[in-house]
């Protein structure tokens, strides 16, 4: 059978460990049903792998190969794959319970792939379908922002709780699309100077009382908050910005209990957003992920949108895996790291 090379852990150590990453050889798979076998030519790193790879105990039987980004070209298809051929260029999030990008070649299931874009380098593809699904899926779908309603959203504010971040730099550019008015956060002059280029109307500084820096702007509620850091500790905040019959979003998990009851009054809605709900539980509508790829792909070739990358490193091999896992594990990414073999 063919052999690839793949990076991967066997134990769950700190980065600063020369064993947390490790190259190992294994066969290439093959691809069957709605399958994709993908050669990975650009990866990114986000804040999920750092969770996989340092959360854990024990020694694992096998080599776990972890990355969700990708870009890349097909080489084979499953069976039964109608959405594309050999040789396509391709991007994608990939699974949360399948193996990953960090490797030559993956599988991935075709409904969850998009046709990359035609204008961007591979690194700057290969940094923004994680990021985008998740932003697309939590202010289309979860917040049910309508994206072509430019008139009636310009009317409504949002506040996004970490807008300097990878989600946030590409939900900041979404929103701002889509007509909203943007407050951000962000509490460096760095990160404010990004995301008013990402398209933010406001800024205010979630280091600091948010309340307080929302008001100071002349908002007493906000429409819609998307909480994308912290939802422990923002989780006052929220709730008393939050409009009567507004709606929130979080991605991140809360580490203690939310009280719900804070939002009773004012019936305003809470939503979770998990990029991976639809591959993990083959939702019915798992091929819209396919779709919104697609849709990036075209916003980034028509300029509408940006690619989030900050910072490349080549080529794809455990020592640049590895800084790219240090920069995230700081809590201060601007925008993306990507890593490519371009
Ligand atoms: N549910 C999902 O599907 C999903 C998908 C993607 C990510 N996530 C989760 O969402 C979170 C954000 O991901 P990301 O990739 O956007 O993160 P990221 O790029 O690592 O975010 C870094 C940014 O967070 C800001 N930050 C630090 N502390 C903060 C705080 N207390 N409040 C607000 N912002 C703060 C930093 O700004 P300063 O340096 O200026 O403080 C920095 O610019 C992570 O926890 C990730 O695991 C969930």
């Amino acid at each position: 059978m063919p052999q690839m090379k793949a990076i991967g852990f066997t134990q769950h150590l700190p980065i600063s460990d020369p064993n947390s990453f490790q190259t190992f050889t294994e066969e290439i798979p093959t691809p069957k049903n709605h399958d994709l076998l993908v050669k990975v030519i650009a990866t990114s790193v986000n804040p999920v792998d750092i969770g996989v790879r340092g959360h854990g105990r024990g020694a694992l039987k096998q080599p776990k190969v972890i990355g969700w980004d990708a870009y890349g070209i097909v080489t084979q298809v499953g069976n039964k794959v109608s959405l594309f051929k050999k040789n396509d260029r391709v991007f994608y999030a990939g699974s949360f319970i399948r193996s990953g990008s960090d490797s030559e070649y993956q599988l991935v299931d075709e409904r969850i792939v998009g046709h990359a874009p035609m204008t961007l380098t591979p690194v700057e593809i290969g940094v923004m379908p994680l990021t985008s699904l998740t932003a697309w899926e939590a202010l289309f779908e979860r917040l049910r922002i309508n994206r072509n309603a430019k008139a009636e959203n310009a009317q409504k504010t949002l506040l996004i709780i970490n807008g300097s971040g990878g989600v946030g730099s590409v939900a900041t550019q979404l929103a701002h699309l889509a007509g909203l008015q943007v407050i951000a956060s962000a509490s460096r002059p760095q990160t404010i100077k990004w995301v008013k280029q990402n398209g933010a109307d406001w800024t205010v500084n979630h280091h600091a009382n948010l309340v307080t820096e929302v008001r100071k702007l002349g908002f007493h509620y906000v429409d819609y908050i998307l909480n994308l850091n912290d939802l422990d500790g923002h989780w006052n905040e929220i709730a008393e910005l939050i409009k009567p019959e507004g709606a929130v979003c979080a991605i991140t998990e809360n580490k203690r209990g939310i009280d719900l009851q804070k939002l009773t009054k004012k019936a305003a809605s809470f939503n979770w957003e998990w990029m991976y709900t639809k591959s993990y539980y083959h939702t019915d509508d798992m091929i819209s992920q396919h779709e919104i790829l697609d849709r990036i792909a075209q916003l980034l070739d028509s300029g509408d949108l940006h690619s989030t990358l900050t910072k490349s490193l080549k080529p794809i091999n455990d020592v640049n895996l590895k800084e790219a896992h240090r920069l995230v594990e700081t809590n201060h990414m601007i925008g993306k790291v990507g890593i490519s073999n371009d």
